[in-house]
């Protein structure tokens, strides 16, 4: 049984945001469950916190709330070592209906918070000179797109960019940026538009017959911020059961 003091990021601090539900929060609890001092950021303040060191609550697409949510974190757990940017919102809209207010809220968020994220991770790993994991939640669609989705796949394909670009200038201080691509995972994301139907069709995509799940993300996300996932970076790894394989 793996419990609070074993496990392969014992002490470690490791920030992640969007940490209050879905995906965001199964990664939190399990790399609690491995040991790490895990904080979330997050815009609102998480039902559970017992598996947290602390929970700040932040605009990931805010600059000087990310900048304050990142001393406050640093503080807490002395120092972070995994950074896991999880925080995304979703649109779904016709091409021709997608209004600039809509692109632009969803960019504010995926886009512009991985920005914000990721180079207030970096900047402060860099002072740490300790190297350092940066993972961030893309998108499926940053690859292949997605019906009804211009605003969302264009936002994760900025994600899966950005994360190359982090990976290639942190290299040399031995920071890794990866980014991950889930399929579907039934959360709370697009659960008020989503159907039986929709299920059953999506499942079909899979060669496996079946939806991710968060946990299946986190175990992903874990592996990249773990000794075993050392010689990973600027990669954007699919979690999609076979729905993508590119
Ligand atoms: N669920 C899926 O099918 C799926 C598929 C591919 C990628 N993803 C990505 O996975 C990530 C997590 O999605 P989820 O399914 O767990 O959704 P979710 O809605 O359950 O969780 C998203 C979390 O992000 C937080 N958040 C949103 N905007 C924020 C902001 N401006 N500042 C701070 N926090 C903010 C929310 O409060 C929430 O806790 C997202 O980036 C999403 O795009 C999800």
């Amino acid at each position: 049984m793996t419990t609070a003091t074993d496990g392969r990021f014992t002490g470690t601090g490791v920030l992640v945001t969007g940490a209050a539900s879905g995906i965001g929060r199964r990664i939190g609890e399990r790399f609690a469950a491995e040991g790490a001092r895990v904080v979330c950021l997050d815009r609102v303040v998480p039902h559970a916190t017992d598996h947290l060191a602390c929970a700040v609550v932040a605009d990931v697409g805010d600059e000087s709330s990310v900048a304050a949510a990142f001393d406050d974190a640093a503080a807490t757990v002395g120092g972070l070592s995994v950074v896991v940017h999880c925080a995304g919102i979703h649109h779904l809209a016709p091409l021709t209906a997608t209004s600039v207010e809509a692109w632009q809220r969803v960019n504010d968020v995926n886009a512009l918070g991985t920005f914000l994220v990721t180079r207030a991770a970096g900047a402060h790993m860099i002072a740490r000179g300790d190297g350092g994991r940066v993972v961030n939640i893309a998108s499926m669609a940053a690859k292949q797109g997605g019906a009804h989705e211009a605003a969302y796949a264009a936002s994760k394909a900025a994600v899966v960019a950005l994360s190359r670009v982090a990976a290639l200038e942190w290299g040399p201080h031995g920071i890794t940026v990866n980014a991950v691509c889930p399929g579907y995972v039934p959360t709370e994301m697009g659960a008020d538009s989503r159907t039986e139907e929709d299920v059953r069709r999506w499942s079909s995509l899979s060669p496996l017959g079946r939806l991710g799940t968060p946990d299946d993300v986190a175990g992903l996300v874990l592996f990249l911020a773990s000794a075993e996932g050392a010689y990973l970076t600027g990669q954007a790894l699919n979690v999609t059961g076979g729905m993508a394989m590119h």
